[in-house]
């Protein structure tokens, strides 16, 4: 049986869908579960079951882990992501779990430290010391974060950030969902360490001008300083600062370490990864 940590999350949902379509069981956790349960439908209820485990809860982890042999864990981030991620990857391994595949982040040099890379390496070494075969997906930044600049592109035609014009790597989640499903049910290709990315490099004033382009009317990127990002994340984005500070520490990140795309998608997955025109194009309407 294969658990799944993140159900409801951005990777997890879709993931879930594959799973559905392929006819593999599973047993999906949430802190929701009835909300989960109305995600996924009545034909995913009929291959997934639902349980309702929180990680912060020792005891329901163990419930919910009973007959389990592989783990799927992405976890959303938070300042106790080190903390509860070790204890899901412990109780695990007490449970019988055999194969976990982690959600973690690229391994960014020392030179350009990122609070929440240091995290998830923390939870990768975890994993490595608990004796299970594990496979770790080292996602890029999500295409799906783009959908966070709308409501300034829908109200002053702008978008902000940090990156002055360093090419990023970008990757639909819906490709690392798919990279899941393989490496959750093809053990050949199980047990390593993939760094995942689309197939090309974008940076922000090149998506100004796709935007541009899609909306037809002028989308403009404005660079800013990366504390005066921070303190306009937080004034007039309303995040928290540590989730701030994870958005400028990226950013920061992308203009001083060269980012490439690698060909890991395709060759796990046989197919080119999905385009940023293509996501942008399917999503224009949220963009707006
Ligand atoms: N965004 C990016 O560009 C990017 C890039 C690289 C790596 N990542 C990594 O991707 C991961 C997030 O993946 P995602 O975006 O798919 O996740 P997400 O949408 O943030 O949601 C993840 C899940 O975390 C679960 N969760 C949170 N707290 C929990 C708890 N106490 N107990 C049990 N479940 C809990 C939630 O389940 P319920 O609410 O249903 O309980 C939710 O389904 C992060 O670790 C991040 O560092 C992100």
């Amino acid at each position: 049986m294969i658990i799944i940590i993140g159900a409801t999350g951005t990777i997890g949902s879709t993931l879930l869908e594959r799973l559905v379509d392929l006819g593999v069981p599973a047993r999906a956790l949430s802190r929701e579960p009835e909300k989960l349960r109305d995600q996924i439908g009545e034909k995913g209820r009929s291959i997934i079951e639902v349980a309702s485990a929180d990680a912060s809860d020792p005891e329901s982890l163990r419930r919910a882990f009973t007959g389990g042999s592989q783990l799927f864990l992405a976890m959303s981030n938070s300042p106790r992501q080190i903390e509860l991620e070790t204890s899901i990857i412990q109780i695990a391994a007490e449970a019988g779990i055999k194969h976990i595949v982690k959600i973690s982040s690229p391994a960014f040099e020392k030179s350009s430290p990122v609070a929440v890379a240091g995290w998830h390496q923390q939870i990768e070494k975890t994993l490595r010391d608990s004796g299970l075969t594990h496979t770790v997906l080292r996602p890029y930044a999500f295409m799906q974060n783009l959908l966070n600049l709308a409501p300034t592109i829908a109200t002053q035609d702008v978008f902000f950030g940090a990156m002055g014009d360093s090419p990023c790597n970008f990757i639909d989640c819906r490709d690392i969902a798919d990279v899941a499903a393989e490496v959750l049910t093809n053990r050949e290709v199980s047990g390593q360490i993939y760094t995942l990315t689309g197939s090309e490099i974008f940076s922000y004033p090149q998506i100004a001008g796709k935007l541009s382009a899609l909306l037809d009317r002028p989308i403009r990127y404005i660079n800013m300083e990366p504390q005066a990002l921070n303190r306009n994340l937080i004034e007039h984005g309303h995040m928290p600062p540590w989730i701030a500070n994870h958005v400028v520490e990226i950013q920061a990140m992308a203009t001083v370490v060269l980012e490439r795309p690698t060909d890991t998608v395709k060759r796990l997955l046989g197919r080119e990864p999905r385009t940023l025109d293509a996501f942008l194009k399917e999503y224009v309407e949220n963009l707006q």
